[in-house]
């Protein structure tokens, strides 16, 4: 399985190759869309025309020796079509040893049937009832394996005392730890009982008490109707500590002051995001600071975005992603996409967001240097061969997993059209536009055709004359990047070009560029322009004044690695054995995995090394090296 934040080997491009690939296709005709109907969600089961879950009750036990959830989720249910009594819901590798339906007082047992195992989807949970039941309870444990949890023993935590897990459910893995309809189409709200070790604490996306008593017995409450990938739980040694009174950091207690310290400007971001886009609708705001093996940057989860903490560096740059997390507040799990096709509602809208927080907080500078990073990486995703990934609005059929929209896609030219469109018809007036779309679709899911209508209505007609409706549609419906796309400059990045320049003509030392105010931006676009591959002169030369090899920053590692591997330089070997033992962050890991598997020795090298991280790593992250690795990789994206 390969997945959107992987697509990464098309950074190592130098970025003369980046601007080449730049050149969209001007398409001859513009698509027209297809008439907004009610769309099936390809990759889930449920049937929510007949049927919709609209609360979850759980009442789980974490164990974990067992590494496994197991008790109830009790459904309550809202039908819709007066004639269907079975209810279909997703469920992945559980063990499920009752089913009952009733009205929450009295129960009887149901029959329901298991259907085999689909590798993507998992099984079809068919449940036939009497008549139509108001709740259905379901006695299920989950696999050690489930996709969608990673349960870490003591020694590879921080403190090593205290066990961990957590749950990464974004796109379809809820299913694998909850029996439910698992498709961003349905919200539900839910309420959980757990219980832990007495010495863990555990939290999840709903109503965390950073006063709660550890005492392994835990109640949650979660009152706003979410879809079923922002369901979340760890468990853990976790400590709280407070940003600001509705916003705060949850880590192990030895990175907890670290972490607060890093996120310090959370509670300014919440006001600068209210301020533009409408209230902040969940309550509190907190961040929990996973292990490095958290497969992702973050995950937005309700209440509580989940983060790597391989973004704690220690100069606050790498934020933007809780900016990120933060923005998904409002795009996402607000307002939500129906379907994976129409998965930059969710991310580009995000992006798009992200980087006014940025602008807002960290001035246009930053944000600028962002975006080029952004779009560079965008412009090398770009193939001929992965065309039908490119427009916004992927076709149906085309996107197998939902995991494998190309994040360029989503995320870069998602956010890149929506600043086309704040370009032309004025930022106050797109500020505008946008709060009233969260607010218009607040707690819905929508699809692109249905922005689409919203945006004719409220911004294309509403400011005639600014944006033609071929305009607009091309950047919804066409591969490529449109050329009305927006240019940004960075004076900043001209300056690390020149520097660049210099020292590979040997006009310059390392040692004699002002790099002395560089941030993480600036070390990322000095390494991406730099050629395929480097002498080992020049190599060493780098090292000896900036030590990339063994660098604790993950965003210059995850470059700087590859390119030491296409250079042959073997004595950076060990240090990226260290680096792929200690992250399990995609993003990160990917890259490198797959420079050292394009050589047999390197292949050989890569392999030795995955078999020592493996066992620390996250499912997601282990499918993905292992495709990497595989004899004859999948091709199907790149
Ligand atoms: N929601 C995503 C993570 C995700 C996307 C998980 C698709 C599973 C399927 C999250 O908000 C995200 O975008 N994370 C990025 C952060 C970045 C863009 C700042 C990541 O993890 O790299
Ligand atoms: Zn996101």
């Amino acid at each position: 399985m390969r997945l959107p934040i992987l697509m990464i080997a098309a950074l190592l491009l130098p970025l003369a190759a980046c601007e080449k690939a730049a050149e969209p296709a001007k398409p001859a005709v513009v698509e027209a869309p297809a008439a907004a109907v009610a769309i099936a969600d390809e990759h889930s089961y449920a049937e929510p025309g007949k049927v919709a879950v609209k609360h979850l009750a759980l009442d789980l036990a974490v164990d974990f020796d067992k590494k496994s959830l197991s008790g109830t989720a009790t459904l309550d249910l809202a039908w819709k079509d007066t004639t269907s009594t079975t209810l279909v819901l997703d469920s992945r590798d559980l063990t499920i040893t009752k089913i009952e339906a009733g009205d929450g007082t009295t129960w009887a047992d149901a029959p329901y049937e298991l259907a085999a195992a689909d590798a993507l989807f998992g099984s079809k949970l068919s449940i036939n009832l009497a008549q139509q039941a108001a709740k259905v309870r379901i006695t299920y444990s989950t696999s050690p394996d489930a996709s969608g949890l990673q349960w870490l023993t003591p020694a590879m935590t921080l403190g090593k005392k205290t066990p961990f897990m957590f749950s990464q459910s974004q796109q379809i893995h809820a299913r694998s730890w909850v029996p439910l309809q698992d498709t961003t189409q349905v919200r539900f709200t839910y309420d959980a009982h757990l219980t832990t070790p007495k010495n863990v604490m555990a939290l999840m996306s709903a109503d965390n008490d950073p006063k709660a008593a550890r005492d392994g017995d835990y109640s949650f409450s979660m009152p706003q109707p979410i879809p079923s990938y922002l369901l979340a739980i760890a468990a853990g040694d976790l400590a709280f500590q407070a940003i600001t009174d509705r916003a705060g950091v949850w880590a192990e207690p030895a990175m907890t002051a670290k972490a607060a310290a890093e996120f310090a400007d959370t509670g300014k971001m919440i006001d600068t995001t209210e301020k533009l886009y409408g209230p902040y609708r969940w309550d509190r705001y907190d961040i929990l600071v996973l292990p490095p093996s958290f497969p992702y940057g973050g995950m937005e989860n309700p209440r509580l975005t989940f983060v790597t903490p391989t973004v704690i560096v220690g100069d606050q740059s790498l934020v933007s992603l809780i900016a990120h997390e933060l923005a998904h507040s409002w795009s996402g799990n607000l307002v939500t996409f129906s379907t994976s096709r129409d998965a930059w509602l969710n991310e580009g809208f995000t992006s798009y967001v992200e980087n006014r927080i940025i602008e807002s907080l960290y001035g246009k500078e930053r944000a600028d240097m962002e975006n080029v990073i952004e779009r560079n990486e965008l412009k090398a995703e770009f193939t001929d061969e992965n065309k039908d990934l490119q427009p916004l609005a992927v076709k149906p059929g085309v996107l197998k997993d939902p995991d494998d929209n190309l994040s360029g896609t989503v995320y870069t030219k998602g956010a890149w059209f929506l600043q086309f469109l704040e370009q032309r018809i004025g930022r106050a007036e797109f500020d505008g536009f946008l709060k009233a779309y969260f607010e218009h679709f607040a707690f819905q899911s929508i699809s692109t055709v249905q922005f689409a209508e919203y945006a004719k209505t409220n911004l294309l007609d509403k400011y005639p004359g600014k944006v033609t409706q071929a305009e607009f549609d091309a950047w919804l419906y066409q591969p490529g990047i449109p050329d009305t796309a927006p240019q940004t400059a960075s004076a900043r990045f001209d300056a690390v070009d020149q520097a660049r320049t210099h020292w590979l003509a040997g006009h310059m030392a390392p040692a004699d560029i002002d790099s002395a105010k560089w941030t993480t931006q600036e070390w990322v676009h000095f390494i991406e322009g730099l050629p395929e591959t480097l002498t080992e002169a020049q190599i060493k030369q780098l090292d000896a004044v900036w030590k990339f090899t063994g660098t604790p920053n993950g965003e210059i590692a995850q470059r700087w690695y590859p390119l030491t591997i296409r250079s042959g330089y073997l004595a950076a070997r060990p240090a990226i054995s260290d680096f792929l033992a200690r992250i399990g962050r995609r993003k990160l890991v990917m890259p490198t995995y797959k420079a050292l598997a394009a050589t047999p020795d390197g292949l050989a090298f890569a392999r030795e090394v995955f078999a020592k991280a493996r066992p620390g790593l996250h499912p997601i992250t282990i499918g993905s090296v292992e495709a990497a690795l595989a004899d004859k990789p999948a091709t199907a994206t790149p």
